[in-house]
């Protein structure tokens, strides 16, 4: 399970060491249906900047260690980001709970999703219903499609990572919760700070792009049955 922080050496803003700003507005405040409403405008001007940044941002060694770990193992890839790394990474299976910056929709068509890649739209860009296009993104406030699928995913595990992730926003952070008792948990993130649970977990507390290389070499060596 990822989060902003395995972008973050790729280039891409996490949310809230940046204090959560974008052009001096909180996230909250513009990825929310009411700004949409209110501002269709800002909103599509936050996700078209957000969108262009993916010209220049690469994958890093944290993404392309997690595809290497397919040699091995089933991985599925669940992420809180909207970008497109995992993909482009080598990861093969990636649930995106909330959304990609690569896809747009008719404001009231759910489940017909456009890939546009990293163009920006504008207001007045309709679908073939005549609706308003806007980022596939789930907003705060909105339904979480892939929750389930998620939690289903963890229950079945027989290793988690956590890597980048604040874990400040639900139902995603829930999702450490639906793991097996005899799953392993490994958590990398250079600020973690002590979980209170009582499941397995390993902390790094380090940058995803030393840590996540380390820990796949590690879990491509062991035999299976030392996994937990
Ligand atoms: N490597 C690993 N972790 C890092 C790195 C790094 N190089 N740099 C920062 N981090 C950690 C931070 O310490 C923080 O714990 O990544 C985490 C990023 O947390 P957030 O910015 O809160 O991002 P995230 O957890 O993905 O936010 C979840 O909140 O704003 C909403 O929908 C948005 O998907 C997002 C969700």
């Amino acid at each position: 399970m990822s989060g902003a922080g395995i972008s973050a050496e790729s280039g891409l803003k996490t949310f809230r060491d940046s204090d959560g700003l974008w052009n001096n507005h909180r996230v909250e405040d513009v990825a929310t249906p009411e700004a949409w409403r209110s501002n269709p405008k800002l909103v599509l001007d936050f996700y078209n900047h957000r969108r262009s940044e993916l010209d220049v941002a690469v994958p890093n060694l944290a993404h392309i260690a997690l595809a290497d770990l397919e040699a091995r193992y089933e991985v599925t890839v669940i992420t809180q980001n909207v970008d497109d790394l995992h993909e482009r990474g080598g990861s093969s299976q990636v649930l995106h709970l909330h959304g990609k910056l690569t896809q747009v929709r008719g404001e009231f068509s759910v489940d017909e999703v456009i890939e546009i890649g990293t163009k920006p739209i504008q207001l007045g860009d309709v679908n073939a219903l005549g609706e308003q296009l806007r980022p596939n993104i789930v907003w705060f406030g909105e339904e979480v499609p892939l929750i389930m699928t998620a939690a289903h995913k963890c229950a079945q595990a027989d290793v988690l990572l956590v890597i980048g992730t604040s874990l400040n926003v639900y139902p995603a952070a829930g999702l450490m919760d639906e793991v097996s008792d005899s799953c392993q948990i490994y958590l990398v993130d250079p600020k973690a700070e002590e979980i209170s649970t009582n499941r397995k977990i390993r902390v790094y507390k380090e940058k995803a792009g030393t840590a996540v290389p380390a820990l796949v070499r590690k879990l491509m060596r062991l035999p299976f049955n030392e996994l937990h």
